[in-house]
């Protein structure tokens, strides 16, 4: 199937294995703060839950780890990662269904599920309201959807400062942005729900912090698998890559370093 996004894996980083471990970096980055959110924001065991662009399946997997009667259907636009997670959740095939297909266009039936997770998948689409309105169709009056998007003006940032971080995002909006996406949407979510006629929204900017949880999980959550392929695109100078790299390494030398990063949760009821 093929649609418009800035987010495909074989294009977005210089190679896929990696950045399919960058996304499991990912997911654990932020799992412990976003579980107790999906909780608060309404998520129980035994709910029938649809994940659009679910990936690898790794969020998936914690899913159903912490809530073992969840009932999942994942709903993901790539073949390479629908196969990645098949595989990955094999043990798990009868609590989750994998289908191959698009947000914008699900084919799943209105009214049926309470709820929904749709996480940095809509900051890729051109038409992000289309999406939402996608996921208000097939959830179940009161059912409940958590859409989770960076905003790139509030990503990484450390002690010791590093100025080439500036450049990478600006350089990484720019190539999303020409490639249709969002990377600014976190702080926009409220509002398009609200287009989308979801009630009783809510939303809350998580955060990860070194000094709490240590460098190693902002490490696996992170690499140059994208910054190099910013730079083969003509969007990033290779010399500010380098001088990022020196920088970046030297503030985790630091004694009294820090690392933190954002992201956005919105919440809103059909
Ligand atoms: C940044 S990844 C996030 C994966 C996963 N949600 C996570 O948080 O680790 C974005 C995912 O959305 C998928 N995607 C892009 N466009 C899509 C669409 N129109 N419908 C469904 N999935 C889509 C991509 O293939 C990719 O797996």
């Amino acid at each position: 199937m093929k649609e418009t996004s800035s987010y495909v894996i074989s294009n977005i980083a210089y190679n896929v294995d990696k950045e399919i471990d960058r996304l499991k970096g990912q997911v654990d980055l932020f799992w412990d703060k976003e579980f107790l959110r999906y909780k608060q924001f309404g998520l129980k065991n035994k709910m029938s839950l649809v994940e659009f662009g679910s990936g690898p399946g790794f969020l998936t997997e914690k899913l159903l780890d912490s809530f073992t009667q969840l009932n999942i259907t994942c709903v993901e636009i790539d073949e390479l990662l629908v196969k990645f997670a098949k595989n990955h959740l094999r043990k798990q095939k009868k609590k989750c269904k994998i289908i191959e297909g698009s947000i914008l266009n699900s084919s799943l039936p209105e009214n049926s599920f309470d709820f929904a997770i749709v996480r940095l998948l809509i900051e890729h689409l051109p038409d992000p309201i289309d999406a939402i309105k996608e996921v208000y169709r097939i959830l179940k009056p009161g059912g409940v959807a958590v859409f989770v998007d960076n905003d790139f003006e509030m990503h990484i940032r450390s002690y010791p400062h590093i100025p080439q971080l500036k450049n990478l995002y600006d350089a990484y909006c720019k190539k999303r942005e020409d490639e249709g996406g969002h990377p600014l949407i976190g702080r926009y979510l409220p509002v398009l729900l609200n287009k989308a006629m979801f009630k009783s929204i809510d939303y809350e900017i998580i955060c990860a912090h070194s000094s709490l949880i240590g460098d190693e999980p902002f490490s696996r959550s992170e690499g140059v698998g994208i910054p190099m392929k910013l730079v083969q695109d003509g969007y990033l100078d290779s010399k500010c890559l380098a001088n990022l790299s020196i920088n970046w390494r030297n503030m985790m030398k630091s004694e009294d370093h820090l690392m933190l990063r954002q992201l956005s949760m919105c919440s809103g009821i059909k």
